[in-house]
């Protein structure tokens, strides 16, 4: 099957998690995408948390599906000779090395727009150009913090907290796929390659955009109604930390199922959608709350939303989580159970849509990762192993045109 980036030549100069996310989904859809890995070593993940004392950690396995390995040692001059044909001949780089890696290895913007000025070079950095911050080398954590993501997440009596989904990592990666195909789109009328740079704080305080609207809201008029603070506790001149309040307008929260007592995910996510009133208190067999002046209407209801939930939870108590949204998705009421990574892992339709696949693996057996979860009419992502480290290093040497003897003496010299 031609997939739409079929002929999109890609140097993956990535490492750890938010560059390699961006490339492998390039990979999926059909780019070719030569991972660069130091000799030896390679990405740190191929060794970070292994479950399997000499197999791929499934860090790596899982960011890296789709692509080939070549090992280069890109200081050596060698190394050097060798990426800069590579260069000449591919569409696009992506890199997310500590600030200044790059122009320290000679490879900087200027040169590499000089050795291909068709090629896009795109780089992840913890903070964008010029900011306070570029000096800064940045993890995934460093980031919730520095995007505004940590300081809103987590309840208004404990510290700030982080998510466990990669906000400042795979996110920032998805931006940068974003990025090089729409600089992609733009060679096509330009004939021009061009620098695409996204930075994980700015990645992050896009995805944390309705908090900038609640700070400005909170100086406007001093309190925000659909945080747990309104209208009985205070609010300072920050946005608050609002545990598991709906981010819009409509009110929700986490609430127990049977057997929470013993099972720390018996919960469901229930929001109370302001049109919803009537469908929710018939589901919840309260019809006496439909028209009472007291629940009637979202302003009325929100002074005692706590123990609106709390009745919800009585609700609750003989019901699964599963068996609460079999009954409460026949109101159409928008909710969902908590679901616990076995849970995601085993389920049936997560397998069937191909957002949780198998992948076998030479050294490891096979394993669990992400698929797509972005599907087409047109083609099935399939998702193919990850590559053993320089793994494709002769073949990638072979079609810059190598002979088996360079290829030796590349060895030789330890620059593969
Ligand atoms: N051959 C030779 N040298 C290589 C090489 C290769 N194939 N690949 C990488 N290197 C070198 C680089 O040139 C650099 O050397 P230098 O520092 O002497 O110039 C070094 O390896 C890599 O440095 P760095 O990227 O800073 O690694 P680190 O382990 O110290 O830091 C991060 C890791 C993630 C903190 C840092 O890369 C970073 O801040 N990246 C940008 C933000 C980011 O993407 N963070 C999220 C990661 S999920």
């Amino acid at each position: 099957m031609t997939k739409p980036l079929d002929g999109i030549k890609i140097i993956d100069f990535t490492h750890v998690q938010a560059g390699p996310a961006c490339t492998q989904l390039l990979a999926w859809f059909g780019a070719d995408v030569i991972k660069v890995e130091r000799p030896g070593s390679g990405d740190v993940t191929r060794n970070q948390l292994r479950d399997i004392p000499d197999a791929d950690a499934l860090y790596f396995t899982m960011l890296n599906s789709n692509k080939k390995s070549l090992t280069l040692d890109t200081k050596k001059p060698e190394g050097k000779e060798v990426l800069e044909k590579l260069i000449r001949e591919s569409d696009v780089l992506v890199e997310n090395f500590g600030p200044g890696a790059l122009d320290r290895m000679g490879f900087s913007w200027e040169r590499l727009n000089e050795l291909n000025p068709k090629m896009i070079v795109a780089s992840v950095k913890g903070f964008s150009d010029g900011h306070h911050y570029d000096d800064l080398k940045v993890y995934e954590n460093v980031a919730q913090c520095a995007g505004g993501a940590a300081s809103t997440t987590g309840f208004w009596d404990g510290p700030p907290t982080i998510s466990a989904a990669a906000l400042g990592d795979s996110n920032t990666g998805m931006h940068l796929a974003i990025g090089i195909l729409t600089a992609l789109l733009g060679r096509d009328k330009t004939g021009k390659g061009q620098k695409v740079a996204v930075s994980m704080q700015d990645s992050v305080l896009n995805l944390c955009r309705v908090k900038l609207r609640d700070q400005q809201r909170l100086e406007r008029v001093g309190y925000l109604e659909e945080y747990p603070q309104y209208p009985h506790g205070e609010f300072g001149d920050v946005v608050p930390r609002g545990g598991n309040a709906g981010g819009g307008g409509q009110p929700g929260w986490v609430l127990k199922c049977k057997g929470w007592e013993t099972d720390s995910n018996a919960y469901i996510y229930f929001t109370i959608q302001g049109h919803a009133w009537e469908p929710i208190c018939k589901a919840l067999g309260k019809p006496e709350w439909i028209d009472d002046p007291a629940y009637k209407t979202a302003e009325a209801r929100q002074p005692h939303i706590f123990e609106i939930f709390k009745t919800i939870e009585g609700w609750l108590a003989d019901k699964t989580k599963f068996e609460a949204v079999d009954i409460l998705r026949k109101f159409d009421i928008p909710c969902a159970p908590v679901l616990t990574m076995k849970e995601l892992a085993n389920d049936p339709s997560l397998r069937a849509s191909g957002t949780i696949v198998e992948v076998p693996h030479s050294k490891r057996g096979s394993y669990l990762t992400v698929g797509s979860p972005i599907k087409f009419s047109d083609m099935k992502p399939e998702v193919t192993a990850s590559p053993l480290l320089g793994e494709h290093t002769d073949e990638v040497l072979a079609s810059l045109g190598y002979s088996k003897q360079d290829i030796f003496n590349l060895r030789e010299v330890k620059a593969v």
